[in-house]
């Protein structure tokens, strides 16, 4: 019986060595699949140090030809209704119609306020909003038909991509945390049920209170919710004094609904 063919060998790192010796690289070359020279390409530093101008070729068949970047142009993006977001290194963004846009006698609208380069765009789901993201950490969102400025969100460095929701408006907020917001409320680490009483009333402000959540998918359940917690609540203090004999609990934030930690003790006393 004829010997198993010997297994192929793993190169060794001379051997690698030794083929990296034997090439012969032309770095200004490059060649297409037939193996035929390709035209010489410029490095990276000869077009860096052309004019930005000397990049726009006038004969172009671009539908469009925007100039208006006082600097690399980092992002593009591009509207369902054809409009054109993009930010550069001029830490700009602009907004203009595009070539097959359907409102074409509208402005380009220069998008300011950035600190440093503008390095991610992109228009929300139903182009309403125009979003910018830079290099200055933060993130903009813009009315993407008057141009101005909606909200700016402060992030903690260098935004390098952003991306919208494909489809809605989604928004995941905590109401822990929105209880605690001094923008809301005026004493917004303290227990302070007067906080929702008359002539103060700071739960008014939208979205202030979202015990029930809010927006669309609010509790359908609410106003039973209410009813119930009030009825709970008004028969103990009309027939009991109630006094918390443990230590006051912490918030148990690991459950769906936020409760007590631990088995916190209360004394009933029934009232005479
Ligand atoms: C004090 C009692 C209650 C509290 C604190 C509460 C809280 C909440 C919260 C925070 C949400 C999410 C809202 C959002 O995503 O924006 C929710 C949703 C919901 N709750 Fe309640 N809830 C309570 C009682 C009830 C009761 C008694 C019912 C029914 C009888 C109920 C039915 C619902 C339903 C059906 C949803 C889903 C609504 C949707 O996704 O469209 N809830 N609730």
């Amino acid at each position: 019986m004829a010997d198993a063919p010997a297994p192929p060998q793993q190169p060794t790192a001379e051997d690698l060595q030794r083929d990296l010796e034997g090439m012969d690289v032309d770095d200004d070359l490059l060649r297409d699949d037939d193996g035929e020279a390709m035209e010489e390409v410029e490095d990276d530093a000869s077009i860096a140090e052309s004019d930005d101008e000397d990049l726009v070729k006038e004969d172009s068949d671009a539908l469009l030809t925007f100039d208006k970047h006082e600097g690399a142009v980092y992002c593009v993006s591009v509207s369902k209704n054809g409009d054109i977001l993009s930010g550069g290194g001029d830490d700009r963004a602009w907004l203009q119609p595009g070539p097959l846009g359907e409102d074409q006698a509208r402005r380009a609208m220069c998008l300011e306020g950035h600190g440093d380069s503008v390095t991610a765009c992109g228009f929300s789901h139903d182009d309403a909003m125009a979003a910018t993201g830079a290099y200055d950490g933060s993130v903009k969102l813009w009315d993407a038909s008057t141009g101005s400025l909606l909200r700016t969100l402060e992030g903690p460095g260098d935004v390098e991509w952003l991306s919208w929701h494909p489809k809605g408006d989604v928004v995941f907020a905590a109401p822990a945390v929105q209880g605690r917001l001094a923008t809301c409320w005026t004493a917004p680490d303290a227990f302070d049920p007067d906080r929702y009483a008359p002539g103060r009333e700071e739960h008014a402000m939208p979205f202030a209170h979202i015990g029930f959540g809010g927006g669309i998918h609010q509790c359908m359940g609410q106003q039973f919710g209410y009813c119930q917690v009030k009825t709970i609540l008004s028969w103990l203090n009309r027939n009991y004094d109630m006094e918390i004999v443990s230590e006051f609990p912490e918030p148990d934030y690991t459950a769906m609904v936020v409760g007590p930690k631990g088995k916190p003790m209360v004394r009933y006393v029934r009232k005479a």
